[in-house]
């Protein structure tokens, strides 16, 4: 196939930073993307409704003009969000989920949950309200294996917390292992995966070929080969659980090429791109329009989109790095080299 048209996709799990920064990756997803669910993990965090409102105003107030992208809105879930903010998010129309993270999980992760058992009555107000809890699904206990968090965090948080809360819609972002894949797959309608496209397309080795590779390391990390091979089979199976989520997440290259650097993959300048890629190494691009375009839409209960993006199969260069913030530069996904598909 030469050319792909597919319905204007959907980013479910974008970074877009703030201030310079956002207004210099904006442009990357709004291309592509028709809306993109915006992670709240800024400094301080998006943990209130008005908080949301005037970090959406700032993302609409950079983007350029003549494009169409609409913000969608998430809150950071604290041990003390009151249950009465899960009201002001399903009154506010803008706001479409609440993000867990485990306090220290992840970049911006300090002011996260210590223990869930604090949020009971807020996780029972979303169960209620029908609010989605986006799940960064690994455990923070130092002593557990890096490669293994994801997999304990769903026996002893996530398996726990669907039996308390069984309506609950969860999403477990950025799904990178088989344990992640099988749990979702054998749980009810209410719980889906996004799936990055980095994690489709690379494992743990390329976080180490030929010397360490900071451009390549995120959270969750890498895994082995068996892992990507199972998150490949979901995202091209049709099952409507799994869709897509760039998870793509800019650290200035200053920040990542260093001695303790950055976790996350800058992948918003091929975020189609990239995924176009994977599924036809899958033999299964008749299956990118649902993951990318359909099945997000449908669980968050949006209307699905109308208008049509096309890729043309032609190798395009990615540059070695892009602009940034204040003179630092941002290495992207494959700097240097090329993507397979072309975005007209
Ligand atoms: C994300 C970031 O930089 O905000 N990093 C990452 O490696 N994915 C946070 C996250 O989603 O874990
Ligand atoms: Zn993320």
């Amino acid at each position: 196939m030469e050319k792909l048209t597919l319905t204007r996709p959907d980013d479910w799990h974008l970074h877009l930073r703030d201030g310079t920064a956002m207004a210099a990756v904006l442009p990357d997803t709004a291309r592509r993307f028709a809306r993109a669910i915006v992670m709240p993990n800024l400094k301080p965090p998006v943990t209130t409704v008005a908080l949301a409102a005037a970090y959406r105003d700032r993302i609409l107030a950079a983007l350029p003009a003549g494009m169409s992208f609409s913000p969608l809105m998430t809150l950071y879930l604290t041990d003390n969000m009151p249950p009465s903010e899960i009201d002001a998010v399903k009154t506010s129309g803008f706001v479409h989920a609440v993000k867990l993270y485990p306090a220290g999980a992840t970049t911006n992760s300090d002011a996260g949950v210590s223990d869930l058992k604090y949020c009971s009555a807020t996780l029972a107000r979303m169960e209620k309200l029908g609010v989605p809890l986006l799940v960064h699904g690994e455990v923070t206990d130092p002593a557990v294996d890096i490669f293994d968090r994801e997999a304990v965090f769903i026996d002893t948080v996530l398996s726990p917390l669907l039996c308390d809360f069984s309506a609950l819609n969860v999403v477990l972002e950025h799904v990178t292992t088989k344990n992640g894949i099988d749990f979702v797959r054998d749980s009810g309608a209410n719980v889906a995966a996004t799936l990055t496209a980095h994690h489709l397309l690379l494992n743990r080795n390329a976080i180490f070929a030929g010397g360490i590779r900071p451009h390549n390391y995120c959270l969750p990390v890498l895994k082995r080969e068996t892992h990507r091979l199972a998150l490949v089979a979901a995202a091209i199976s049709g099952n409507p659980k799994f869709f897509l989520g760039t998870d793509s997440a800019p650290h200035a290259q200053s920040a990542k090429e260093t001695a303790c650097g950055c976790a996350g993959c800058y992948t918003a300048h091929a975020g189609i791109e990239l995924y176009a890629e994977a599924f036809e190494a899958a033999g299964a691009l008749d299956k990118l329009e649902g993951f990318a375009s359909f099945f997000g839409a449908d669980f968050y209960g949006l209307p699905r989109n109308t208008a049509q993006i096309s890729l043309r199969r032609e190798s395009i260069a990615i540059p070695a790095r892009l602009d940034y913030i204040d003179g630092d530069r941002l290495v992207p996904l494959r700097a240097g080299e090329s993507v397979a598909w072309r975005l007209e």
